[in-house]
């Protein structure tokens, strides 16, 4: 554990995610939407905090991930910011905020690294988004794709199962995903794709690959940390392992604490002034 490249180093960059790639070092990447857990998270040394919009479902309690708006996710992403000192923190741009035109997508982007004081920022989708990735490349921002299942385009697919399946929709995210590739994205995130394919997807670029359901052959994972905690308790998917059952342990201890107030054995001597 002590002998890891990334161990050593006082800031996550794109730079070393990439040497982390080439040297064999898998990537860690959690979500955080807020200052004292994204602190509890670098401080544990994770390597990236990944600012989700899926904020809009374990934060805002949405059914989708399509509400959460732009000044949201800055309020989310500056919090998150003000905890960190070494991750490398990447922020999403919500849906609807770089889908019309590249020029809107540069805007959405350059509001949240002004306002938030992130690291780099995350689309979802492949050719649709090139123009966007290229603009706000060209602004110096590091932009991260997302491919396979993408949450935001819930309503055109209808479901949230297993992405590339078949073989057309295999073609098109290996083809997205050289295209993010040769066009600078730093990392692609694949989400819930067969493990062999994101094998092959892996292999076949430079940079590296972020899995979430995508099997082991990435080079990276990354979770919803409400998810691997237990603090969501209704979704449970294949893929996910949970770390801790937080959920159960909150309730049992706000439980503790009512009973004592209930029972006036809270606040005791010590507790007063
Ligand atoms: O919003 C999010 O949390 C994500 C991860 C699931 C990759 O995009």
């Amino acid at each position: 554990m002590n002998n890891y490249l990334s161990r050593n180093v006082n800031k996550i960059t794109t730079n070393i995610l990439q040497r982390m790639r080439n040297e064999s070092e898998k990537i860690a990447m959690l979500t955080a939407y807020d200052y004292s857990t994204a602190r509890l998270l670098d401080m544990a040394k994770v390597d990236s905090i990944l600012v989700g919009d899926s904020a809009a479902n374990v934060m805002a309690g949405y059914k989708t991930t399509l509400p959460i708006t732009l000044n949201e996710i800055i309020y989310h992403a500056s919090s998150v910011v003000r905890g960190v000192e070494r991750a490398l923190v990447v922020v999403d741009l919500p849906f609807g905020t770089y889908q019309g035109n590249s020029k809107e997508a540069l805007h959405s982007a350059i509001r949240i690294m002004k306002e938030s004081g992130a690291d780099a920022v995350k689309l979802e989708g492949g050719i649709e988004i090139v123009e966007s990735v290229d603009r706000i490349l060209s602004a110096g921002i590091p932009v991260m794709g997302h491919l396979g299942l993408t949450p935001q385009s819930i309503n055109k697919f209808g479901t949230y199962t297993v992405r590339a399946t078949d073989s057309k929709e295999a073609e098109k995210i290996l083809k997205d995903a050289q295209i993010l590739n040769a066009h600078g994205c730093f990392a692609i995130v694949l989400e819930k794709i067969p493990a062999n394919f994101a094998k092959q997807v892996t292999e076949t670029v430079t940079i590296p690959t972020i899995g979430i359901g995508a099997g082991p052959h990435v080079s990276g994972q990354v979770l919803v940390f409400h998810d691997m905690m237990g603090i969501t308790q209704q979704f449970s998917p294949r893929f996910l392992r949970r770390y801790h059952n937080l959920g159960e342990e909150i309730i049992g201890a706000v439980e503790h604490y009512i009973n004592d107030v209930k029972k006036c054995d809270f606040p005791n001597k010590k507790e007063q002034y």
